[in-house]
């Protein structure tokens, strides 16, 4: 049998292992709910580098998990890519992923940031933070996200509705930390101190509190990447009003909450081996600051170089709580967050 070495993409760190790919697997399906032109051009040198092509199938995370549970046995989809440990983990409950064993991607993905069997490795990481209007600046007594639940911050907090699943993993990661009547308590409280009624996306909790509606947006880092660097002038506006706060950064606490962008390898995958080496490649410290900067993301490992932007909000502890874990917990995270009167 003819073998090939598939040689990272772009230069190679020292770590980097190299994943032998069967010279017959000439294509790979790639269901990615992800949509930006770098990738496009990461997926480019992956082809230049192995001879597999890139076939790309988009959607929404939910219309590919749809499409491949209509398959069935019978679908190309060799990788699933998209955003959230939640998302993830259903796919995975869902019986379509398939664990993958891989020197390189336990070697190289720290372990909160993949599943413990293998399902699905995070290859990109943003943090959920408090952004708030760099000319009022913070009020004294906050700086963890409990804070956010005290009776001075009443109509202060702008974030999205307890259904979203950047809630559900946010409010886990509290029930992981803190245990359900604590959390319950806590949820009462931001349900209290809300600016109005939750809606709308993390831009628009952003582009509220810029606007003097509420204190404290709650929003992923990316958000406000990706309008510091919107062809709107009047997005960089809003992005220039802004400052973060990365909570729990304390002696001794937890840190701040993180959840990932990640892929796995479906059951029913026809190129497995080239997907397996698709996803190592990802894992590289070129291809991870590239993958990770299409949308204004963290790489996840530790040789890759987030971009200017992400740098320039200075360094954060994370959470090292499992992302597997979080995702266990969201059902129960959003049974409290309904309790709590959370809408
Ligand atoms: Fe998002």
């Amino acid at each position: 049998m003819h073998r090939r070495t598939l040689l990272p993409a772009l230069s190679a760190a020292a770590l980097f292992v190299p994943h032998v790919l069967r010279a017959q697997e000439r294509v790979m399906n790639l269901y990615s709910s992800r949509h930006y032109d770098t990738d496009r051009e990461l997926y480019d040198a992956f082809t230049r580098q192995t001879g597999v092509r890139v076939r790309l199938i988009e959607a929404n995370a939910d219309q590919l998990l749809e499409r491949i549970r209509a398959e069935g046995t019978n679908s190309p989809a060799d990788v699933l890519l998209t955003v959230d440990a939640g998302r993830l983990a259903r796919a995975q409950e869902a019986g379509l992923l398939a664990p993958v064993q891989s020197r390189v991607l336990d070697g190289r993905i720290p372990a909160h940031l993949r599943d413990p069997e293998g399902h699905w490795f995070g290859f990109s990481l943003r943090a959920r933070v408090v952004m708030y209007d760099r000319a009022l600046g913070l009020p004294p007594g906050l700086v963890r996200y409990e804070d956010l639940a005290k009776p001075e911050f009443r109509g202060m907090v702008s974030t999205r509705s307890s259904g979203n699943i950047y809630s559900i993993g946010w409010t886990a990661s509290m029930l992981a930390a803190n245990g359900p009547e604590a959390t319950e308590a806590w949820a009462r409280g931001i349900a209290a101190n809300l600016s109005r009624h939750p809606q709308g996306g993390d831009t628009d909790q952003i582009r509220a509190v810029a606007a003097g509606q509420g204190r404290f947006a709650i929003s992923n880092t990316y958000y406000l990447g990706n309008l510091a660097r919107s062809q709107r002038a009047e997005d960089r506006a809003v992005a220039e009003r802004m400052a973060v706060l990365f909570p729990n950064q304390g002696a001794g606490d937890r840190g701040t909450h993180v959840n990932i962008s990640g892929a796995g390898v479906l059951r029913t995958a026809p190129n497995r081996e080239a997907a397996v080496a698709f996803l190592e490649y990802l894992s590289g410290p070129q291809a991870q600051s590239v993958f990770a900067d299409g949308n204004s993301e963290y790489p996840v490992v530790a040789d890759a170089q987030p971009s200017a932007f992400l740098r320039g909000l200075g360094h954060f502890r994370q959470d090292p709580l499992n992302a597997a874990r979080m995702a266990q917990l969201s059902p129960e995270a959003l049974r409290i967050m309904q309790r709590a009167g959370w809408r």
